[in-house]
């Protein structure tokens, strides 16, 4: 692949890490340069301090950037991953070439919203990654996706590090509002949302595809919130689509 190819950024979601990815890597190399690091504190990254706050995330999507050598970037992030990237657009746009926002939402999170983060943070520091695996897995994926994908997706949850998944709770918890900033994306944008996704429903979808201008919206049949994982080749066709 030439050094001038383009690059596809992929961040992922909480409580997980890059290899939520795995299919997008496989699937979209042909078209991309494809960079799917670890947040730090997650997965291979778990020697680096976590950060708790969604610019601070960002920050280290630029700090992968500058060590590739890359200048801007075509940028998807699902779920937190997505918030990351609206922190991202906020304080690097020119280094944004397009967007990709998976199954995650623009709006913050609700009174109800802060105090189950700080529940589940309060639990994740008593009893490690399991609780956080116990509230999100059954939510990731439906009830269709096999067994194996569960397990799949369970081991690397009870993977991640407790520190950094309550940084990660942190960071969601106090994130701003990103509805204000819709209007004024400027780059070609798409939107993907599992049709059976209940932590960032297809409302929200919906709603940011309307906001931002020219925004594309796909829902992926059979899916819930872990869509890129349950649904890899919809999804790959989808951000395929999007990148010609
Ligand atoms: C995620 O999938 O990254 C999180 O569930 C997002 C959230 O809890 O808001």
């Amino acid at each position: 692949m030439a050094a001038d190819t383009p690059v596809l950024l992929l961040v992922h979601g909480f409580p997980l890490d890059s290899r939520m990815w795995f299919a997008q890597v496989e699937g979209l190399s042909g078209l991309r340069r494809v960079m799917a690091p670890d947040l730090d504190g997650h997965g291979g990254a778990r020697d680096r301090q976590p950060s708790d706050s969604i610019d601070g995330l960002a920050r280290q999507l630029a700090r992968h950037m500058d060590d590739a050598g890359v200048d801007a970037v075509d940028l998807a992030g699902l779920s937190m991953g997505g918030y990351i990237c609206f922190a991202f657009l906020r304080l690097f746009p020119e280094r944004v070439r397009s967007l990709v926002l998976v199954d995650t939402k623009a709006t913050a999170d609700t009174e109800a919203g802060r105090a189950g983060r700080d529940a589940l943070a309060a639990r994740i520091r008593e009893e490690g990654a399991a609780a956080a695996a116990e509230v999100m897995l059954p939510k990731m994926l439906t009830p269709g996706a096999g067994e194996k994908v569960r397990e799949w997706v369970h081991h690397m949850m009870l993977e991640q590090p407790p520190e950094a998944l309550v940084a990660d709770l942190v960071a969601m918890r106090d994130r701003p509002d990103s509805t204000p900033d819709l209007a004024q994306v400027r780059v070609p944008t798409l939107v993907v949302v599992g049709d059976a996704d209940e932590v960032t429903p297809p409302a929200e979808a919906e709603a940011m595809a309307s906001a931002i201008p020219d925004a594309r919206l796909v829902a992926i049949p059979g899916a819930a919130h872990l869509s890129p994982v349950e649904r890899a080749d919809d999804v790959n066709a989808a951000i395929q689509d999007h990148l010609r």
